[in-house]
């Protein structure tokens, strides 16, 4: 019997060198969908000793992210430009991260299989989180947030802390908090 083998396709084979690796250093967080870059900023001034890779996909933004960013200089700060799944897929090692922030994501109302936690992405992204490292989700919308801790208890991760945020750190948390809406903030922890 013989086998079929299948020639490569060259942009196949390619992707993973299209990234720069994430950098080797300790401890190291993730932020995706950042959006402008309030939060990775304030995060990685308020943080010198930790290093933040924040994600941001859409290009105005990220531009927008990226000039803030420089006008910080903050060395610990790692501005990407890509799509979250692709980049976390191919440029971060396995049990590297320790935390990783999903704040306010797009809460996909009519896509629900998109949403982060259902998404099959979200068993490889936690291949990358080290044990005993956590995931943070905020959003506004609270089907969304309890959605999240069913499905966190199927990636067997324990709900570590449960808030309701009152003051800004996003530009869409600051706008929900001026409409008088209740946010609500989820940190998981891998075992
Ligand atoms: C609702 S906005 C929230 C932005 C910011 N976190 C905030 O709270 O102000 C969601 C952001 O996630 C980004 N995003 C969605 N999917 C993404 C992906 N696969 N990779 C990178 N960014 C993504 C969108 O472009 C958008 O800027």
């Amino acid at each position: 019997m013989s086998l079929t083998v299948r020639p490569f396709q060259k942009h196949l084979v390619s992707a993973p060198h299209e990234f720069v690796r994430a950098p080797s250093v300790s401890p190291l967080d993730l932020e995706i969908g950042c959006g402008v870059g309030w939060h990775p900023i304030a995060y990685a001034g308020a943080h010198p000793e930790r290093a933040l890779i924040a994600i941001e996909h859409t290009r105005e933004k990220f531009e927008k992210f990226r000039h803030r960013a420089e006008q910080h200089a903050l060395a610990n700060l790692f501005p990407v430009h890509a799509d979250a799944v692709r980049y976390v897929t191919h440029a971060i090692e396995p049990a590297t991260l320790d935390r990783v922030f999903l704040l306010y994501p797009n809460p996909e109302p009519r896509a629900e299989n998109k949403r982060w936690f259902r998404m099959p992405f979200f068993g490889e992204l936690l291949t990358k989180l080290k044990s005993g490292g956590t995931i943070e989700l905020a959003t506004n919308i609270e089907s969304y947030a309890e959605e999240a801790k069913v499905y966190g208890n199927y990636w067997n991760l324990n709900l570590r802390s449960e808030s309701h945020p009152q003051h800004a750190r996003t530009h869409f948390e600051k706008k929900y908090l001026e409409r008088g809406e209740t946010c609500f903030d989820l940190i998981f922890q891998k075992n």
